[in-house]
């Protein structure tokens, strides 16, 4: 499993692999790969050639007082994980390498940036949109992982290679969750014992959102009501948002007439906890 560290190196060694004809599957991370990474490493395995793998801690889409000094890394156990998923090159670029000195093009997705990550993380899609340009343009993938886990970003991301005819069609991979429903996140390892145990009121709460619907409720506002009545039951947690939205623009919805996603956000402590779901909805008879 080949090492790259530096842009140039990163360019020449997909140019030299697409020259041979051989597809190149990509999973962007920051690192500290979990079951949830690995997910996405085994379906790009399993679809492609030869499969990258990005870590790069992306000090762009981090806010001020985030926790972007302490996000946690740790090359060697996720460099193991990688050789074992049979991954052929990870690339690790430094900051340096990324951002240059004088650096100073940025790229925004206005539209579905604005609302709830967007409010709550100012800066952040900006970062997350310039940084997946740079890689794409990079690894010129055949074909790209993103998690539904952050759904705003995969429907940024889908967007974003729309509009400027990026290379490595996006594929969205379904949330991996833990055995109590829990997403898995590199920022679970901040939760405290009792704070772990609070935490998958969230992915109650937005199943007892699609129980509602599946029930028949059409009503985007009672919909929310009944998810954030479950949230209320965890004294921990402290609801950020909890909405009810079309799957692509992510603009709030009143009234169920169309396919929906569930998205959630909330805070146990000093975590923040992203999760969503999809419905599966079909028109009342
Ligand atoms: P990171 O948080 O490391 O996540 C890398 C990818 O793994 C993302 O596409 C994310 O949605 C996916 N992922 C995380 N947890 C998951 C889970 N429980 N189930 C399925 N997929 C999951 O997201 C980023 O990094 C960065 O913003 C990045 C896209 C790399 C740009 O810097």
């Amino acid at each position: 499993m080949k090492i790259i560290r530096t842009t140039p190196a990163m360019a020449d060694w997909s140019r030299r692999l697409h020259r041979e004809g051989v597809t190149i599957g990509f999973v962007p991370t920051m690192g500290a790969l979990h079951e949830g990474h690995r997910a996405l490493i085994r379906a790009a395995r399993l679809a492609c050639d030869a499969v990258v793998v990005s870590i790069f801690v992306n000090p762009t889409q981090f806010g001020p007082t985030e926790d972007l000094s302490n996000y946690p890394r740790q090359l060697r156990l996720d460099q193991a994980l990688c050789r074992k998923e049979g991954v052929d090159a990870i690339f690790a670029p430094t900051v340096k390498t990324m951002y240059p000195a004088g650096a100073q093009t940025v790229v925004t997705v206005p539209g579905i940036a604005r609302r709830w990550e967007g409010e709550a993380r100012p800066h952040h899609f900006q970062g997350v949109a310039t940084v997946v340009t740079k890689l794409l343009s990079l690894v010129q993938p055949d074909k790209t992982w993103f998690g539904q886990k952050d759904y705003q970003q995969a429907a940024l991301v889908q967007q974003l290679v729309k509009d400027l005819n990026l290379p490595g069609h996006p594929i969205i991979h379904p949330t991996v969750r833990e055995a109590d429903g829990l997403a898995l996140s590199s920022r679970n390892v901040y939760l405290s014992s009792s704070e772990r145990q609070a935490a998958p009121v969230l992915s109650r709460a937005l199943q007892a959102g699609i129980a509602t619907i599946r029930a028949g409720e059409r009503n985007a506002a009672r919909i929310q009501r009944h998810m954030l009545r479950v949230v209320a039951t965890e004294p921990l947690a402290t609801v950020e948002y909890l909405a009810v939205c079309d799957p692509v623009t992510l603009e709030p919805l009143s009234q169920l007439n169309r396919q929906a996603v569930l998205l959630g956000a909330m805070r146990i402590g000093r975590v923040r906890l992203l999760d969503n779901m999809l419905t599966s909805f079909r028109r009342k008879p």
